[in-house]
């Protein structure tokens, strides 16, 4: 079986389809609002949503995709849609990304046998993931490939290193899925929607655990090797930037539960992150400028 593989060889049915990589945006140091708000509807829309941001914007343009919906407004079946979707596809990429974890590196004699048992667990736990998100997708009345999927996760997450890839994978990755997941189980539990809000929250703690491994690996494999680990923290600060999706994140904070997607604290300290991981997370964004 291939070792290796590239986002774009990654198989579907012709129920999916795919928007670009936004490499350039994802990679850049500077950004304008325009840009993030013209990516983030690559990323997260399809024709429905631009028409209601249209509609809602005056002059068009994506500002409510940076602002959280309460279940109570129009938007909500729509927005609740958009970001079940887009979970539904990032699972379908963790369990490629641990899959590939787990077979990349079996030639790599230094590597502890339970590097790969840890990375097969994760395999089943996002199988499972997969399936419970699949459900959810009913349950909000979506079908499989009404939004487009971007391979943006897979392809950032997978270096052909094996701490660089835990740490783009576990800690990366599966970071940003708590971040999802915590505001999707505050939004289920604001619509008091038990099978949102319980099914995630039983999913997030599978997440915890897969942070986890990230955090324990990075530093197992990188011990008494100061160069090594210095090229994963660089890796690990790209990774973070690109996934900071523009720098338009905040943290939880209790008056900051407006913003867009903001860090979930508590669950990235349960899976190990200290002050400073989380302070780094939050300041990893680009520069954005031009803002309103
Ligand atoms: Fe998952
Ligand atoms: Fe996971």
């Amino acid at each position: 079986m291939k070792k290796f593989m590239k986002s774009e060889e990654l198989a579907r049915d012709d129920r999916f389809t795919r928007t670009a990589v936004p490499l350039d945006f994802l990679m850049a140091e500077e950004v304008t609002v325009e840009q993030v708000e013209e990516t983030m509807m690559t990323l997260l829309g399809n024709e429905d949503v631009r028409k209601m941001m249209e509609e809602q914007g005056g002059g068009g343009g994506a500002p409510n995709v940076f602002r959280r919906v309460r279940p109570e407004e129009d938007d909500a079946p729509v927005f609740i849609k958009t970001q079940m979707h887009g979970i539904f596809m990032g699972e379908m990429q963790a369990l490629e990304a641990a899959g590939r974890s787990a077979w990349d590196f079996t030639d790599d004699d230094q590597l502890p046998w339970q590097f790969q048992l840890d990375m097969a667990r994760q395999c089943w736990d996002e199988t499972r993931h997969v399936e419970i998100y699949s459900a959810l997708l009913d349950h909000v009345d979506c079908r499989i490939g009404e939004f487009a999927e971007n391979l943006f996760l897979f392809e950032f997450g997978c270096s052909d290193d094996p701490a660089e890839r835990v740490v783009g994978v576990n800690r990366c990755l599966e970071g940003l899925a708590l971040d999802v997941f915590n505001d999707t189980i505050r939004f289920g539990q604001a619509a008091d929607d038990d099978a949102i809000w319980r099914s995630v929250d039983y999913v997030s703690a599978d997440e915890v655990t897969h942070v986890r491994f990230g955090q324990v690996w990075s530093k197992a494999l990188t011990e008494g090797d100061p160069e090594r680990r210095k090229k994963v923290v660089s890796f690990q600060r790209k990774v973070d930037r690109a996934f900071s999706l523009g720098g338009l994140r905040g943290s939880y904070d209790g008056a900051n539960t407006a913003a867009f997607l903001p860090l979930a604290v508590e669950f990235r300290k349960l899976a190990g992150f200290s002050d400073e991981d989380i302070a780094e997370v939050a300041g990893a964004g680009p520069k954005v400028t031009g803002r309103k």
